[in-house]
């Protein structure tokens, strides 16, 4: 990847600065709802631990607190889960600059801390060099680990890299050689599933993809948009209006370069998004006063026949509304069936990562990211400032 890794640098005796993507769904009373995010930082910090730093200095941000500070937001309850998961003491930080934080850094007994929440400073978003300044005076050297934050130039990200030596973690070398396989040489037949609510969120993806796809599968909201640009009746479906032309251009396209765009043959609908809705199956067309859920059972099989010839899958999206069980089964029984094929099986972090873990298929996928928008800016192609900014491998002495 032509950048310096944690494996490249020196670490014992030194304060090591490692940030990470701690930014974890929590429930109304603040527990962690998911923890996959904290577990796939663990072989990093375990790493650091074992090359017997001065101290690992931990930094992440938590939701979205614009600046403030905004107690639901405290990474509190992560140091607690990592307590647990590494099997010794995490000290909270009081903040994560300023003087009580070196104080802190320097008196502590315990090796590894957390500091409090990046975003309780707004210089943190704002990418503010006094701020970034600040964060690097707390430590020797930067370790980033955090792919789902590398889409963001933050202090923590982007602009603390102008200060230290900066390598990545064996998280983020381990998400770019994944998703920078997939992007230049993936096993062929190469297969893409799209779903997720809408075009406008997978049309880069879908650009950057199509000329190295053999055939694109869509689900999800986004399909109705393409389903009414082919002519079909969508009822009361999400429609994105403003990309009916878009749609018919892609599909345009993919026929000249000779790449399958699979849309549903039958959709599982219903009159409301709720538990207790109605709810049947229908073909290709949908009528008025219903909307399309799910993908139907025909569509499943017709799914699974061409993905059975795939070496290698990528899957950004959902596709139908899977947090409700009536609308789960297109979702649920492409990822059973990938997740029993040979193939190389990489799923997009947010929602899809999710309906994999609902599923209990996590450990069935080749490689499931840990970034939601990261993950999808990685295969629109677009360079990640996060990982631009670290240290070039050929620059050595770090
Ligand atoms: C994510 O969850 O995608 C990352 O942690 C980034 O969070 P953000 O979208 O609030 O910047």
């Amino acid at each position: 990847m032509g950048k310096l890794t944690v494996k490249d640098v020196d670490l014992a005796g030194r304060k090591v600065l490692l940030r990470c993507d701690f930014n974890v769904p929590q429930d109304a009373n603040l527990n962690i709802a998911d923890d996959s995010r904290i577990r796939a930082s663990l072989p990093t910090i375990n790493y650091i631990l074992s090359k017997k730093p001065k101290k690992l200095i931990l930094m992440s941000h938590l939701g979205r607190p614009d600046g403030k500070v905004v107690s639901k937001y405290s990474l509190k309850p992560v140091a607690e889960r990592l307590k647990e998961l590494l099997g010794r003491e995490v000290r909270m930080s009081v903040d994560c600059i300023g003087e009580d934080v070196q104080r802190e850094i320097n008196e502590s007994r315990e090796t590894v801390l957390l500091l409090e929440n990046l975003r309780f400073h707004p210089e943190e978003e704002q990418n503010e060099p006094n701020f970034s300044k600040a964060l690097a005076g707390l430590g020797d050297i930067y370790v980033n680990d955090a792919f789902g934050t590398a889409h963001r130039a933050h202090a923590s990200t982007e602009g603390i890299t102008h200060y230290l030596s900066s390598a990545a973690g064996l998280l983020l070398e381990k998400e770019i050689a994944y998703l920078s396989k997939v992007l230049e040489k993936p096993q062929k037949p190469f297969m893409v599933i799209l779903g997720g609510a809408k075009v406008s969120d997978k049309l880069g993806v879908i650009e950057n993809l199509l000329p190295k796809a053999d055939e694109i599968i869509i689900g999800g909201g986004m399909c109705y948009t393409f389903l009414y640009a082919q002519g079909k009746r969508i009822g009361n479906s999400k429609l994105e209006k403003d990309r009916i032309a878009t749609a018919k251009e892609i599909l345009e396209k993919a026929k000249k370069q000779k790449v399958k765009i699979l849309l549903p043959i039958d959709n599982v609908i219903t009159d409301k998004i709720e538990v207790d809705a109605k709810v049947k199956t229908v073909g290709e067309n949908i009528p008025d006063g219903w909307l399309g859920a799910d993908i139907g059972p025909k569509t499943i099989r017709a799914y699974c026949a061409t993905l059975k010839k795939a070496k290698t899958i990528v899957w950004n999206g959902p596709l139908g509304i899977f947090e409700i069980d009536a609308f789960a089964s297109g979702t649920k029984k492409v990822a059973e069936f990938i997740s029993r094929l040979k193939a190389t099986t990489i799923i997009g972090g947010g929602d899809t990562a999710s309906a994999i873990i609902k599923f209990g298929l996590e450990d069935k996928m080749t490689h499931i990211s840990t970034g939601g928008g990261a993950c999808l800016e990685f295969l629109e192609g677009k360079v990640l400032p996060g990982i631009a900014a670290l240290t070039d491998s050929s620059i050595t002495n770090a």
